[in-house]
């Protein structure tokens, strides 16, 4: 299968759907919440700022840009008309913010008029990551800063011992998910290439947290996705979904992954 984030809008509506409400879970655990202000709460933008989105999903890492960047307004760029309603239903009544079905890699928007553009958890599905770093310089303006962060996808694991079935589920699931794997141990090069000066590269980890929400969603779309592809009866893949909630109720599940973030400027003159 290929990476259903990477043409979401032909996608079904139903999956559509599914993708915005792990986005949206995700988006709101406090543990992501910190890798998010971990490397936007320290950048340094100009009075009155304008950034933009590349792959707004449903919305909340827009909002960040205002909440955690400072930038006085921001827009969210994305394919999928279901994501961009979700993110509008959500911050309706917020001015500053706006959302716009739309391409990373040809936005139309004016070259040199933006001062930031963030990608999180964009460039892993995008075929040409190459194109939406060439787009992100285009727009920005001299001295204006890109932020990408991503997921180092070899790191995901929910494994708690050896050979432990929970975890094949989690490399199956970014298996058919994730485009590019290694994106964030290439981004120096394609940030490079566009033009742009590297800043700061951060590692951050993130371990699931509690109800283990996000994490929950992994599970259940690799095995979901097992029986689609013959891999699993449906019975097994419940059996293991109901492993994994055991483990939560009992504190004993583990999920974690490694993001990365990577921050650049297109140069002055
Ligand atoms: C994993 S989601 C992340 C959404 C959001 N950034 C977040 O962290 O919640 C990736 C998003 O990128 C969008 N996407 C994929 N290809 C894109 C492209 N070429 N241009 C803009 N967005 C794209 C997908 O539709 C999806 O909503």
């Amino acid at each position: 299968m290929s990476d259903p984030y990477s043409n979401l809008a032909n996608e079904d509506d139903a999956l559509q759907a599914r993708i915005a409400d792990a986005m949206d879970a995700r988006c709101l655990e406090p543990a992501q919440v910190e890798i998010r202000r971990a490397y936007l709460g320290d950048l340094e933008l100009p009075e009155g700022a304008y950034a933009v989105e590349f792959g707004s999903g449903t919305g909340h890492v827009t909002n960040d840009l205002i909440e955690m960047a400072g930038a006085t307004k921001a827009l969210g760029i994305e394919p999928s008309p279901i994501m961009v309603e979700r993110a509008r239903q959500h911050f309706d009544g917020k001015p500053s913010l706006r959302f716009e079905v739309g391409d990373a890699r040809n936005t139309g928007l004016p070259s040199s008029s933006v001062d930031l553009v963030l990608m999180h958890t964009l460039l892993c599905h995008v075929p040409d990551p190459q194109d939406a770093v060439r787009e992100a310089h285009r727009i920005l303006k001299p001295g204006g800063l890109v932020a990408v962060c991503d997921g180092d996808y070899d790191t995901a694991t929910a494994q708690i011992a050896d050979f432990d079935p929970l975890d094949q589920l989690v490399r199956f699931m970014i298996n058919q998910n994730v485009t590019n794997l290694w994106v964030m141990r290439q981004i120096g090069e394609l940030l490079g290439a566009a033009g742009f000066e590297l800043g700061r590269r951060c590692g951050h980890g993130y371990v699931a947290e509690g109800e283990a929400g996000y994490f929950l969603t992994v599970i259940d779309r690799g095995a979901d996705r097992m029986v689609e592809t013959g891999v699993l009866f449906p019975q097994t893949a419940e059996a293991l979904k109901a492993e994994a909630r055991s483990r939560v109720s009992s504190n004993t599940f583990f999920g974690f992954m490694s993001y990365v973030s990577q921050i650049a400027r297109k140069p002055i003159g």
